[in-house]
């Protein structure tokens, strides 16, 4: 399975998206990890990433997705940097995380040591293209990190089942 739990900063990726790959015994890699030194900086700083920032640091998200199947944590908010990652990988489940704007706002406050401030949160939710049906899967976050990861397995689950059926 190679599996990207996407969704704006604060919503929960990089927990939800560890959680995911210990109970499926799967690799589990950040795309935050994957930044240049330079995106870094810039989102410390408070600016948006442009899409030519986003470009190489999608390549190597990419990259990772190709050489082993397993769960990647990456805001993938655009279609097109969507795109990028399945051209680069092959095909790839998104799992989008969703939750009302004030969650994610109370997440992002009370989260300490990260690189996001809470400004970018408004940017990330324009840029925001919500997934088609055919992409994967969107999923309420709203509620505690235990639930949320029951009902994540339970909705891979059915997905798999599903996809062995549709295969005979
Ligand atoms: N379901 C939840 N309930 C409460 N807090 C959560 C939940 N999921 C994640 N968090 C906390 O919210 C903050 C943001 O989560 P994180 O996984 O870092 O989000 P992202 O990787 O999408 O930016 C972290 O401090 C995390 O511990
Ligand atoms: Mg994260």
């Amino acid at each position: 399975m190679r599996l990207v739990v996407m969704g704006v900063s604060g919503c929960g990726k990089s927990s939800l998206g560890a959680a995911l790959a210990t109970a499926l015994a799967l690799p589990f890699t950040d795309a935050d990890d994957l930044h240049p030194a330079a995106n870094r900086a810039k989102m410390a700083a408070g600016q948006p990433l442009t899409d030519a920032d986003r470009w190489p640091w999608l390549q190597a998200v990419g990259a990772v997705l190709a050489s082993n199947a397993g769960v990647v944590a990456c805001s993938a908010l655009r279609r097109s940097y969507r795109d990028r990652l399945r051209e680069t990988a092959g095909p790839v489940q998104f799992l989008h995380l969703i939750a009302p704007r004030e969650v994610i706002a109370e997440r992002l406050a009370a989260r300490r040591g990260h690189f996001m401030p809470l400004a970018l949160l408004d940017s990330q939710l324009a840029t925001l293209e919500p997934l088609a049906p055919a992409e994967g899967w969107t999923l309420n976050v709203s509620g505690s990190q235990e639930a949320n990861l029951g009902t994540a397995l339970q909705l891979l689950r059915a997905a798999r089942s599903n996809f062995q059926i549709d295969r005979g």
